[in-house]
């Protein structure tokens, strides 16, 4: 093995059809960084092992995605327990684990940092000051919108939920993340709750190739307001859809992938890189050929 070669990868089980190997590649070849970015399946019986034998393994880190985030930060934070940040720590969930200079195991959860760099890209008049985000779902991709928005400082965070008692237990642990009021409410609330909403997020996976549509009317939702959904194939959504007709400012999920992808690609390899339309324009095409069945 050539040494000079920094290595990273992502992790997951199974692993499937990542698109992570596609971003970083592109960067490390737009950079010209000897280094190499693949994907492993890591079953979670070999998580522990995998992550705190990193360097025996050839890697300088690596991504972590479903379903490893929690155990992967509960293995992190026992090894050192000072190497995971505060918001992973919030959070209880990390998807960028590296080495330090002396080799310690470290992670952080950039998914906050994804979906929000990708929101303003979106939507780049947009302030947070005495704003109401209604958030569809209560699992671990809307706990990440959460945590973005109440600490931007939105006014409030209302969670809808087919489960009424996971929105609850979602706002009650992430009431003090940041400066916003965190409600939750039942998935019949929701014509009110877009009467009076600035932004609506979907986190969860309706409206994804192959899982049942998300059937919102939106006609409720102020003319000013930001549509956002987390699901990127297809890259369209309905809900999309629906809030273009409308003429609402929309937000799509591919950006949220592309931006998480920037501070594990900083500490790995040691360039910032950008979210750019030409590396857009490749992971749209990916998705695209996989829509098309191909
Ligand atoms: P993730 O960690 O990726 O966000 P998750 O924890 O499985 O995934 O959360 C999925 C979210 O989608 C949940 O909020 C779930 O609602 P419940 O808490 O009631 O399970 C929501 N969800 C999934 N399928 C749904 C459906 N058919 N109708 C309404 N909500 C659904």
């Amino acid at each position: 093995m050539n040494e000079s070669i920094r290595r990273a990868c992502v992790i997951g089980w199974p692993i499937g059809h990542s698109r992570s190997p596609i971003i970083h590649g592109h960067w490390l070849k737009k950079h010209g960084i000897a280094g190499e970015y693949g994907k492993r399946a890591v079953k979670p019986d070999e998580l522990e092992e995998f992550l705190l034998g990193l360097s025996a393994h050839g890697l300088v880190g690596c991504n972590v995605t479903v379903p490893h985030k929690e155990a992967a930060f509960r293995i992190i934070t026992r090894a050192n327990p000072e190497g995971v940040s505060a918001l992973a720590r919030a959070l209880g969930a990390v998807n960028t684990v590296w080495l330090d200079e002396w080799g310690r195991v470290r992670a952080d959860n950039t998914d906050v940092y994804g979906f929000m760099a990708n929101f303003h890209e979106g939507a780049p008049d947009w302030r947070a000051a005495g704003k109401h985000v209604v958030i569809i779902g209560a699992g671990g991709a809307a706990r990440a919108v959460v945590a973005g928005f109440s600490q931007e400082g939105v006014a409030r965070v209302t969670l809808a939920n087919r489960t009424l008692e996971k929105a609850e237990r979602l706002a009650q642990e992430l009431a003090g993340i940041g400066e916003a009021a965190l409600a939750a409410a039942p998935l019949s609330a929701l014509p009110a709750l877009l009467a009076e909403a600035d932004v609506l997020v979907n986190t969860t996976s309706l409206g994804m190739s192959g899982q049942p549509p998300l059937n919102i009317d939106l006609s409720p939702l102020p003319d000013h307001a930001v549509v956002a959904d987390i699901v990127y194939a297809p890259l369209k959504t309905a809900l999309l859809e629906q809030a273009e007709l409308r003429g609402l400012s929309t937000v799509d999920g591919l950006g949220m992938l592309l931006h998480q992808a920037v501070p594990g690609f900083a500490k790995w390899f040691g360039v910032r890189p950008e979210v750019t339309a030409d590396l857009r324009a490749l992971v749209e095409a990916d998705i695209e050929r996989e829509q098309g069945g191909a």
